[in-house]
């Protein structure tokens, strides 16, 4: 995924890689290799297979309790997600799961979900906290975030996201001022990112806008849930703070991808929330058109995608919406990466990035999305090491 002379994404046949501590140190083509490096360690043939950078995950919610399985009936029989956000139904019941939980019991359900991403390919994930909502119980999503990074090959970057809804019982502006005067300043040690979801049935405008403003100020890297649902000012706060990513987007208008692609902010487009919503296609064409970055992710969550297959929601980006195989191949790795400020590192294969790689029997490395919602992942690598299930 790094340009080369004929191609932009710098394919190689036969190649082959050297990794040295989990890193790269040569890649070219394999009848060069013996004469430019000096092999002394575990050998892995690949065997014709495609090798491709291992995929990066920039959006994920892999911290809850609890099933809301019934729900996905609901929906499919014409109930709209957001009529399933009142009372003790929808997030709210997650949380309720969530708070009863207790860190080790999480820590067993993340971990699991974390082999699930391996198994599909998957070698970085940014990972959000956002069913805990309280101190107490963001703060214990965030210990089984560090715990969870400590247990698996996957890299885990954590974000936190107090700012998902307001959680039942507490007053919306007691809320705010606990994530701003509480939360904030209290998980600055333990979060990459801050991220708010801005629009009903989460925050207004004016809310996101003072909690990410005040993140920004503690050094906090930005993201934001914006015009998921309905159109919303979400693409703007984010191309104003400059935000990382900018996720969902079904609803941006022109001017806001044009915004968000003059920002430097990565479009991070979720498929499998869409498909399970029944959300329209995203603007492709004007994000194309603005030159904006579009990282596919699978927004693992209870609620709209329980999902750990980036693969999968490869496949319905192109499917559903007309993006291309390379596109979305781009997208779940060197544009997922850069959301994540870890460009050069993850998401590509070049001398300095991460030994992370896939391992595909596919005919070329773009087919991946044409097994649609089967595993054609043979072998997953993380850091130079051969992943197994834990
Ligand atoms: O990314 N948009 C907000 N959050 C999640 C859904 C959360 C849930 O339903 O539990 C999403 O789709
Ligand atoms: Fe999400």
């Amino acid at each position: 995924m790094v340009p080369a002379k004929e191609d932009p994404f710098g394919r190689i046949r036969d190649g082959a890689l050297a990794a040295r501590w989990g890193r790269v140190v040569w890649i070219g083509e394999d009848r060069d290799l013996e004469s430019q490096v000096t092999l002394d360690g575990d050998a892995l043939d690949a065997a014709g297979a495609c090798v491709i950078p291992g995929l990066v995950d920039a959006h994920t919610h892999p911290v809850f309790a609890g099933s809301r399985a019934d729900e996905f009936a609901e929906r499919v029989s014409g109930v709209a997600y957001r009529a399933q956000q009142s009372g003790e139904r929808g997030i709210a019941r997650t949380i309720r799961a969530t708070r009863e939980a207790d860190v080790s019991t999480l820590l067993e359900l993340a971990h699991d979900r974390t082999n699930r991403f391996l198994a599909n390919g998957t070698t970085t994930i940014e990972a959000k906290t956002g069913y805990g909502l309280d101190l107490d119980n963001e703060a214990k999503s965030l210990e089984v975030l560090r715990k969870v990074a400590e247990r698996t090959r996957l890299r885990v970057i954590p974000t936190f996201l107090g700012a998902h809804v307001v959680p039942p019982g507490v007053e919306r502006r007691a809320y705010l001022r606990s994530v701003i005067d509480e939360m904030l300043p209290a998980f600055r040690p333990w979060a990459v990112f801050c991220d708010a979801w801005c629009e009903a049935p989460a925050f207004t405008a004016d809310e996101t806008r003072t909690l990410l403003t005040r993140a920004k100020a503690l050094g906090y890297q930005i993201r934001v849930h914006a015009a998921q649902l309905a159109p919303g000012e979400g693409p703007d706060i984010a191309a104003e703070l400059g935000a990382r990513s900018a996720d969902h987007l079904e609803f941006a208008t022109p001017a806001q991808i044009k915004a968000l692609a003059a920002a430097g902010t990565v479009a991070v487009l979720c498929p499998a929330a869409n498909f399970t919503t029944h959300g329209p296609r995203p603007p492709i064409e004007a994000m194309r058109d603005a030159k904006l970055p579009m990282a596919i992710a699978s927004d693992l969550n209870p609620g709209t995608s329980n999902s750990e297959s980036l693969p999968m929601s490869m496949s319905l980006a192109c499917v559903q919406w007309g993006m291309t195989p390379i596109e979305v191949l781009a997208g779940a790795t060197v544009h997922a990466a850069r959301s994540l400020q870890l460009e050069g590192l993850a998401g590509c294969l070049a001398p300095g990035s991460f030994a992370d790689c896939a391992v595909l029997d596919t005919e070329t490395p773009e087919a991946i999305s044409y097994y649609v919602g089967v595993n054609r992942v043979i072998k997953t690598v993380a850091g130079g090491v051969v992943w197994r299930p834990s």
